[in-house]
């Protein structure tokens, strides 16, 4: 075990130099492009029509390909560079883990409402099954967020989560299914703010890519935001008592 461990350390070391000179590591450096290409050497000039040479334009792409690292390394080393990074700004990638937050956080708070009004004291089956289902599809966001960074070549970077209230706010007038259907409202409302803000540094950053995704979500977006206004309209309309009881039974009978 011993001599493995350092039988490693000198290879590591060893390794360090090629860093110096990532041509000098590419095992087709000092070959004419062509060559490495297995283009041949033919003459182009009767070939006017083309109007993409690959093999000129791609030398620039080839040279910012990150070099190999040893098989020593495999799997040891972190922050290995990505291979199909590009046009993807840091500011974009930190960004997106905000909105991986975000996601998270909102599921981590539904989570919280469906927990309160699945409480034996509270008695709203319904209302706590549709937060629970609020709080899968918004676990769904955050992992659709995160896959799209790994995707563009980024790193995910997950923080800490704020731990939400577990008792909603005691307000007799309201009552706690409308002050439930209220908060749902303000968190969608904030998300589509974040979303908005996120949508702003990808259209800064130049990033047409994350712009297309980001719409993707604002109109899914705007979806949530509607059908949470329109359920706070519903619970305010039925009032306390029988008329939240209604409510909750339609939503427990719903696929
Ligand atoms: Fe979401």
């Amino acid at each position: 075990m011993l001599s493995s461990c350092s039988s490693f350390t000198m290879s590591r070391s060893a390794r360090i130099p090629r860093a110096a000179s990532r041509a000098a590591s590419l095992p087709s450096a000092g070959r004419p492009l062509r060559q490495r290409l297995n283009v041949a050497n033919r003459d182009t000039s009767s070939l006017t029509s083309i109007s993409f040479d690959v093999t000129s334009e791609i030398s620039p792409e080839l040279a910012a390909i990150p070099p190999h690292s040893q098989a020593v390394d495999v799997g040891l080393l972190p922050n290995k560079p990505s291979l199909s990074r590009q046009n993807f700004d840091p500011k974009s990638e930190e960004a997106l883990c905000s909105q991986v937050s975000v996601e998270f956080t909102n599921s981590y708070f539904y989570t919280a409402l469906a927990a309160y009004f699945a409480r034996d004291s509270v008695g709203l089956m319904g209302f706590a099954k549709k937060y629970r289902a609020e709080s899968e599809e918004e676990r769904k966001h955050a992992l659709e967020v995160l896959d799209y960074v790994n995707m563009r070549g980024g790193t995910v970077q997950l923080s800490a989560l704020m731990a939400p209230p577990s008792d909603l706010a005691e307000n007799d007038q309201l009552g706690d299914a409308l002050a439930g259907a209220e908060f749902a409202l303000a968190l969608e409302r904030l998300t589509n703010e974040k979303l908005l803000a996120l949508h702003k540094v990808a259209e800064e950053c130049g990033d047409p890519n994350l712009t297309d995704f980001v719409e993707g979500m604002l109109e899914e977006q705007a979806e949530a935001l509607y059908e949470a206004g329109t359920f706070v309209t519903r619970v305010r309309r039925a009032g306390l008592g029988l008329g939240v009881t209604a409510i909750d039974q339609e939503l427990l009978n719903e696929g």
